[in-house]
């Protein structure tokens, strides 16, 4: 089987209905995507992926309405959020029905629930009678593609279709978000900046996305979100080598040969360095340089998500 790019969204939810598993488009990132309902599909998601199946898995609904059926309850404080930014990058933690198969929650208590605003999956969810749960369309550990091509390159002959939605427009994951006590507690930083939540909410809060040994979104590992060629943060004292990739942000600093370069965003628009990050990463990573180095992020607006995704994309090489 090879892998076909797709615009056409009947022939995916023709797919989906028929218990296969596709690539799909988000704002944030490519998903893997199966009918949330059929245990079979669910399970091809781990195995295509090679994700242990103690990671559970993000649902997918066109709306609050037609995730109510799957969720005990969604809190005030949620509710607020959801008003802000949903149809959007951001996932809710909430208290599961029986109606969540255990499969998808990998046992625990929660289910998380998101709704996208890519307009073509939106058109798919209204042609659904079932939730997606799709991860990110990469192979476990490896970094998330952010355009049609890039699912292909990772998971060709895995599945029959990806539907080609053009680059997505955030670029990093969904921010997660659950309520504890009467607050919201972020799981995972993401599109959604931290500071943009505060706002709407009144406070800041509380961010539990650190590495233990049982988390509370597991797929927070250490070592995540890495390429396979070493990554370390540039600083001043690093040199032009030969045979070494950088990416820099905004300006190739003198004295760095441009094609060992690349730049995330000409503007220098944080968000647009968030938006090329990960397309820009498996692209050096092709290139077969034995070292990358990319600048660190300031810890302010979206730069706090993506110093985490870096952090964790670098650790693995300390
Ligand atoms: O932007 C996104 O959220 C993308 C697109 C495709 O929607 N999806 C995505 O899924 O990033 P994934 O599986 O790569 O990451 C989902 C994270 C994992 O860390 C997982 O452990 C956590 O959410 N998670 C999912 N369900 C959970 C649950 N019931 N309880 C705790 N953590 C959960
Ligand atoms: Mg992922």
């Amino acid at each position: 089987m090879t892998t076909h790019l797709t615009r056409d969204i009947s022939k995916i939810a023709e797919a989906l209905k028929f218990g296969q598993t596709v690539g799909i488009p988000t704002e944030t990132v490519y998903g893997l995507a199966a009918n949330a309902l059929n245990e079979q599909a669910v399970a091809s998601i781990f195995s295509i992926k090679g994700r242990p199946t103690s990671n559970p898995l993000i649902l997918h609904f066109y709306n609050l309405e037609q995730a109510r059926p799957y969720m005990e309850e969604f809190q005030e404080e949620l509710h607020l959020l959801e008003q802000h930014f949903c149809p959007g990058p951001i996932t809710f933690l909430v208290a599961k029905t029986p109606r969540v198969p255990e499969i998808i929650t990998a046992g625990l208590p929660r289910v998380a629930v998101r709704f996208p605003s890519h307009p073509m999956l939106r058109t798919l969810l209204a042609e659904l009678d079932f939730p997606l749960a799709a991860p990110s369309a990469n192979k476990y550990g490896s970094v998330s593609p952010t355009q049609a091509l890039q699912v292909k390159e990772q998971l060709n002959g895995l599945i029959p279709f990806v539907l080609d939605g053009g680059p997505c427009s955030f670029g990093l994951e969904s921010t997660i978000v659950g309520v504890e006590g009467q607050k919201v507690v972020i799981y995972r930083l993401g599109s959604i900046p931290l500071d943009d939540i505060s706002v709407v909410l009144g406070y800041i809060p509380e961010i539990k996305n650190q590495t233990s040994a049982s988390p509370l979104a597991p797929g927070m590992v250490k070592f995540h979100y890495a390429p396979n060629t070493p990554l370390k943060y540039f600083d001043a004292s690093v040199r032009a080598k030969e045979g070494v990739g950088y990416l820099f942000y905004q300006n190739i600093p003198d004295g760095f040969p441009h094609l060992q370069c690349t730049v995330l965003s000409q503007g220098g628009d944080l968000r647009e360095v968030a938006r090329n990050l990960y397309r820009s990463l498996i692209e050096m990573d092709a290139k077969g340089f034995q070292q990358l180095y990319i600048e660190k992020p300031e810890p302010m607006g979206i730069g706090l998500t993506l110093l985490d995704r870096l952090n964790r994309a670098t650790a693995k090489f300390e």
